[in-house]
């Protein structure tokens, strides 16, 4: 009955200009599924009365509201985009009046919470669900002070379930498509949890649903975030951006959403005491345009160059002349933060990556079995703890290491610590000043990272031709 008067004033607006055709059924099923998105995401309210005295408007504010939030033109009209917009998939909590209303703002108290998964989807296998969920953890844990464990029985903070159709909450799913899961604010009980649609054909890749990319915008949820009108932001509602599992990665617009609540991280505990160029500094996410900007380490990879920073990193492509900025994490899960020093090898198309007296090495984003391993097995001394900078000459097939005012040069090819080294960086590398924080080979020429500085040294001149700094690569 409702259901009816609802229909009849929403055709008012849409109808009115067109004879009843053959086309009349499709408008009935587009009224009824903009109806249902209204209601379940708008908080629109059928209440028969209470339409007839405001007559459409109601329908139009509310269409205008969605098309708003969405970014669409606000037209008020059910126009093919709108309805477009309203047939995708998406996040079943609501865009504008939430689940239930809490009395100020829905956060956890404590910075260390649990989750447990309840049960699973027989889409994927368990340890692909597992880290698909971790994975999604991680990505709230980098930018906030919260801390994650994950229980295996009993009740924990984030219970993550998979469930159909009706199951015991008042949100029923809806098969296939459209709403893909909903998650409850911080709270007791049912808050904080996440069920995920199993009629939704979750995967690993972007075949499917995207186990990970849902379960991250639903943690954020989970963590008191609502949804963000902004189409970059992972809070955005629809489930639409996500092409690239690699390319992931937070917006800005979450982060300060996250951090509004939370605030960012505390400084990392796994520094050493004694300072060095990898202790944060003061602010959590390095501005690209500091003039103070120094890296921890630099690379190429496959063509683009990689600069590290803390947990983050920019990557610049030929083609892409914007850096991309993204936490080291979402690229490669088990790798740390603050690194010491990178390099590529491209005859084994794989790059090498330090921090302290262990080295990793990753192919594209996928970090190799058997690593890491410790750095003595390159043929370091015991009394090297850790290496400032590495580069590796493709045409040569050396690869220097810097450590303080000295350095090795390894041979690629029989893959062994050079003979006569460690030499003076000042002997053989003159005007470069020790240390060095990174080295990037580009264009014929090495160039030394140091603190904001950086040198451009002619390795056939031996002499350095250029004092730059450090960001001029990030195109400020
Ligand atoms: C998983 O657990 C949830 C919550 O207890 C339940 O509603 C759902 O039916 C379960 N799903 C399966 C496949 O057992
Ligand atoms: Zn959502
Ligand atoms: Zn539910």
């Amino acid at each position: 009955m409702m259901h009816l008067a609802f229909l009849v004033l929403l055709c008012l607006p849409v109808c009115s200009a067109y004879p009843l055709s053959g086309a009349a059924k499709q408008e009935d099923s587009n009224r009824d599924l903009a109806q249902q998105y209204l209601e379940n995401y708008y908080n629109l309210k059928t209440d028969v009365k209470q339409f007839r005295r405001k007559e459409s408007n109601l329908i139009v504010k509310k269409i205008q509201q969605m098309q708003k939030f969405l970014g669409l033109a606000a037209t008020g009209k059910l126009d093919s985009d709108t309805l477009e917009v309203m047939r995708k998939p998406r996040c079943g909590v609501p865009d504008v009046g939430h689940f239930h209303t809490f009395p100020g703002i829905p956060k956890w108290r404590k910075t260390h919470l649990t989750y447990r998964i309840v049960n699973y989807t027989s889409d994927l296998p368990g340890d692909a669900v597992d880290s698909a969920i971790e994975k999604a953890v991680k990505v709230w844990e980098e930018v906030t002070p919260l801390t994650f464990s994950r229980l295996y029985e009993g009740e924990a903070d984030i219970m993550i379930s998979f469930a159909v159709k009706e199951h015991g909450d008042f949100y029923s799913f809806d098969g296939s498509g459209h709403s893909l899961a909903h998650a409850y604010p911080p709270g007791p009980g049912l808050y904080g949890d996440i069920h995920f649609d199993d009629d939704e054909h979750w995967t690993e890749d972007a075949s499917g649903t995207n186990l990970f990319f849902v379960a991250a915008h639903e943690l954020g949820h989970s963590l008191g975030l609502f949804h963000s009108a902004n189409t970059e932001a992972l809070m955005y509602p629809l489930y639409n951006s996500f092409t690239e599992l690699t390319r992931f990665h937070l917006s800005q617009d979450d982060v300060n959403g996250i951090q509004s609540l939370y605030g960012p991280p505390p400084a990392s505990t796994e520094e050493p005491l004694v300072p060095t160029k990898s202790v944060p500094s003061g602010s959590r996410t390095p501005a690209k345009c500091d003039p103070a900007l120094s890296f921890d380490a630099i690379s190429t990879l496959r063509g683009e160059y990689l600069f590290f920073k803390d947990r983050y990193f920019w990557r610049r492509s030929h083609w892409n002349s914007e850096p991309e900025f993204h936490l080291i994490s979402t690229f490669w899960p088990s790798l740390p933060s603050y690194l010491d020093a990178a390099y590529e090898v491209n005859s084994r198309d794989t790059v090498f990556i330090f921090k302290g007296n262990e080295f990793w090495a990753i192919r594209g984003n996928e970090v190799q079995a058997g690593y890491p391993r410790g750095i003595h097995t390159l043929g370091f001394p015991p009394t090297i703890r850790k290496i400032d900078a590495a580069v590796s000459d493709k045409e040569k097939k050396k690869t220097y290491f810097f450590v303080e005012d000295k350095y090795w040069r390894f041979d690629e090819n029989s893959q062994s610590m050079e003979q006569g080294f460690p030499r003076l960086i000042a002997d053989d590398f003159p005007g470069v000043e020790p240390k060095v924080d990174a080295v990037l080979q580009a264009f014929g020429f090495f160039y030394f990272f140091s603190g904001s500085l950086q040198f451009e040294f002619d390795p056939n001149a031996r002499m350095v031709t250029r004092i730059l700094k450090s960001y001029s690569w990030l195109h400020c």
